[in-house]
């Protein structure tokens, strides 16, 4: 292995720090300004495959279960065709139905992990269309899929991903841009994507420089027991990878709940010493997400927000915030900040960030 830690103290924060050049380098030649699409050769699919593909489901395990959340976001979104995410590690045993008009994708960083293998030789089995989202070119999920879309982050080691989530996340852009534009996404959208996608690795590297806020604001809620991550719809897969980032690496119990489901149950846990991540994009829902706020604020409860939003002022207790882009790539950009912040709390709590305990790189027994 030549992939060194140089002037990093840690893999997972030279990790972080190279997602702006791994996000140009999943971007580089896949992007048609002419057409306003994007093209993902290695899928190996022409304008007929893609009109005939009916629904879209991902299988991941852990990030790559989240990335895929996002990616099904996506193709409803642009593609407007049903799309979903499962974890891989569920799959094979539930007998699942394998329809032959959908498109399987298959997500995995490393390519190796078991559940996610078997869950390829189940749809294979059943005769499913299925690619794969790979970073390791030449892994086993690269090898059995024969066909899908290399994610380009370079090499990962530490335990927690960041890159690879970011390059999944910007892959699944794409492919929905290409999906949505072989239907009735129209050029002048397209175009709005395309722009928008090509701005992605300058504003990742600006969030990456707000690392000094945020690790104040690790260093002060790094002593609670638990966390809430709350999101809605965009916001909901980043909540999610937020609160596995968090207890991966600071072993801070970290729990993700839909803003809406709030009310139906957990409610009851929140008070001062239960701080709560909402993630609130600049979209139509953001008065729904001030509403959440509220709540949590009426019972006593400490609010970070991640945003982009303009937000009343004194509403939130801390705030992450990043740049503005078109919303549908909202959630790429509002999880690098809760990269970061899992990131400082573990460091604060001096935990070992590569090698947090009881979990590997990449899970290669059931
Ligand atoms: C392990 C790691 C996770 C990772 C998951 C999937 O559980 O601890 O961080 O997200 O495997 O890995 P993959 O290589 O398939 O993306």
């Amino acid at each position: 292995e030549d992939y060194q830690l140089g002037e990093f103290p840690d893999f997972m924060r030279k990790e972080m720090a190279e997602q702006p050049e791994a996000v140009r380098r999943a971007l580089r030649g896949r992007l048609d300004t002419r057409f306003a699409t994007a093209r993902l050769g290695g899928l190996r699919l022409d304008p007929r495959d893609l009109r005939a593909v009916r629904r879209v489901k991902f299988l991941g395990c852990g990030t790559a279960y989240y990335a895929g959340q996002v990616g099904a976001n996506l193709v409803e979104e642009l593609a407007r065709i049903p799309a979903d995410a499962e974890p891989a590690s569920e799959f094979r045993y539930r007998n699942p139905v394998v329809d032959p008009d959908t498109l399987y994708v298959a997500i995995s960083q490393s390519g190796e992990t078991l559940d996610t293998l078997a869950a390829v030789q189940e749809l294979k089995r059943k005769g499913g269309n299925v690619i794969g989202a790979v970073n390791v070119v030449g892994s086993a999920v690269a090898r059995e899929c024969g066909s899908g879309v290399f994610l380009h982050a370079g090499p990962e080691v530490s335990v927690a991903s960041t890159k690879a989530y970011t390059n999944m996340a910007v892959s699944f852009a794409m492919l929905a841009l290409w999906l949505g534009r072989v239907r009735d996404l129209s050029a002048h959208h397209g175009t709005r994507l395309v722009t928008a996608m090509q701005q992605l690795p300058e504003q990742i590297a600006s969030i990456l420089e707000t690392d000094y806020e945020v690790a104040a604001i690790a260093r002060k809620y790094a002593h609670a027991k638990h966390m809430f991550f709350i999101g809605r719809v965009r916001g909901w897969p980043v909540a999610r990878e937020g609160a596995q980032k968090l207890k991966e690496i600071s072993y801070v119990h970290a729990e993700a709940y839909q803003a809406a489901e709030l009310k139906h149950g957990p409610l009851a846990l929140i008070d001062a010493e239960m701080p709560s991540v909402v993630v609130v994009p600049q979209d139509e829902l953001l008065a729904k997400n001030i509403g959440t706020i509220e709540q949590i604020k009426a019972r006593g409860g400490p609010v970070i927000v991640v945003t982009n939003a303009d937000l009343p002022d004194g509403l939130a207790d801390a705030v992450l915030r990043v740049p503005r882009n078109e919303p549908e790539l909202d959630p790429i950009l509002l999880t690098i900040p809760l990269q970061m912040l899992a990131y400082h709390v573990a460091s604060a709590l001096g935990r070992d960030i590569d090698k947090p305990r009881n979990l590997a790189k990449s899970v290669t027994v059931e």
